[in-house]
Order: structure tokens, then sequence, then C-alpha cells
């Protein structure tokens, strides 16, 4: 069966990863977390002293720093959870915390930071088999994707889900209501940017994921995948 490309996006904490790696270690495909990337150029440029929460960030130094730059990801570890490597450094951890959350979305509308980003997706994907989640990926990154998703939930949702995994994966215990208000301020952000705004592909399917838990949601990617793949043999 032909190995399709599979671009799921939607707003940030929308459940879209956990259901996009599943999906492709189901289907035995390669999963790019492309959201992982923006944080980690996010984190070099707090590291290099080119973003802070007071300062924001200085986008001609780090333009200039872009080729420094490199990003890759490990082999999965025991629960299939692919490592975000900045210049061969596992970040994982560093690039969840809310701080990078704060500082990423300012990050990501710099056009130059987003070519770069883009033209690495691109490469990711050239061979087919792969299921890469973020904002432009039905839009901009892979525009012809055999199998688009567009995943919406409230913001109050997701600010319940982002807290839960700020506390698993980055140690972390902020209030719920800081939580809900970064979460509202990067969908402004992430939805009105100049270049690769968040808006669902004219071709995607959408997923209301408010009131489904995680097994419903996964059988209608699958049955949706199916489908598409039916009619693609
Ligand atoms: O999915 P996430 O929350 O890890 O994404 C982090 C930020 O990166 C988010 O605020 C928007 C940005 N992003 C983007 O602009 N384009 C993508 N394809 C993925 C993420």
């Amino acid at each position: 069966m032909k190995r399709i490309t599979i671009a799921i996006d939607g707003y940030s904490s929308s459940g879209k990863s956990t259901m996009a790696r599943e999906l492709a270690r189901r289907l035995g495909y390669t999963y790019v977390d492309s959201g992982a990337m923006y944080r980690a150029v996010t984190l070099y440029a707090m590291e290099h002293g080119m973003a802070s929460a007071d300062k924001g960030v200085d986008t001609a130094a780090l333009v200039k720093a872009l080729p420094e730059i490199q990003i890759g990801f490990s082999h999965p570890d025991s629960e299939g959870v692919q490592h975000t490597l900045l210049n061969g450094r596992d970040v994982e951890r560093q690039i969840r915390s809310l701080e990078v959350s704060e500082l990423v979305s300012p990050v990501a509308t710099i056009p130059e930071v987003r070519e770069r980003l883009v033209r690495l997706q691109q490469d990711f994907g050239r061979q087919g088999g792969i299921v890469m989640d973020g904002r432009d990926i039905g839009t901009t990154v892979f525009p012809d994707a055999e199998m688009k998703v567009f995943v919406n939930a409230s913001a109050e949702e997701r600010a319940r889900r982002r807290l839960k995994e700020l506390q698993q994966r980055a140690g972390e215990s902020p209030s719920y209501e800081e939580v809900l208000a970064n979460v509202r301020e990067r969908d402004l952000i992430d939805s009105t940017r100049e270049v690769s705004p968040l808006r669902k592909a004219d071709d995607a399917h959408e997923l209301d994921n408010d009131r489904m838990n995680h097994q419903q949601q996964m059988q209608w990617l699958i049955d949706l995948y199916n489908k598409i793949a039916d009619g693609q043999s």
C-alpha cells in the first residue's frame, strides 16, 4: 500500500501530538512534532541571551544565528517518544517548560525561522510515510498531503491538558489560570500572525475532540485513514 503523508494541525494542547504519535506508531510511519522544532529554536535563543520574558525576542540576532542551529530527533524511547535534539543535545524536557511556551509564539512569527524549519520539515517528508503535527502542515508544509486533519477543542479543556503535561513532562506546577492565559495568548498570536497563520486547510477533516476520549479519537483517525488509503489503492 502507498505510504501517504498525514498532516495534523490544530490549536496548542489540542492533543494532536499524542494522536499523531500513536497513529504513526500503528501505521509504522515516521512521526515529526513540528512544534518541538519551534520550541528548540526558542530554547536556543533563550540560552544565548536572544530571548527573555522581560526583553522579548532579539529577532536580528536570532536570524543571524540560524545557521548554527541544528535540530533533529532521537530514536523513540521506551514509551515511543522521540526526544528533540538541539545541536545534538537532548532538550526534550527543557522545551516543554512554561518559559519556552511563553516565548515560542513570537519566535514562530519570524519569517526566516519559519522558512528554515519548513524546509527541514519538507525534507523529513520526502519519502512519504510520515505523520507531522503543527499549525501549518496542511496549508504550507505539505499542501498536497493525502490526509489532513484539523483538531479543535475549547481553550479550557486544552488548558487542563496542558497543565497535566507540564506537571508530568516538565516537572512544573503553575496555576490553571496562568496556563489558560498562555493558551489564549498563543491562540491569538498563532491565528493572527502574517506568515502561515493557523487555519484549517479547505480540504482538512475537522475533529472536535472536547468530549472524546483517546480511544474514540484514535478510532476516528484510523477510520479516516482507511477510507483515504482505500481510495489511493
Ligand atoms: O504544538 P506546540 O504547542 O508545541 O507548538 C509550539 C509553538 O510553535 C506554537 O505556539 C506555534 C508554533 N508552531 C508553528 O507556528 N507552526 C508549527 N507548524 C508548529 C508550531
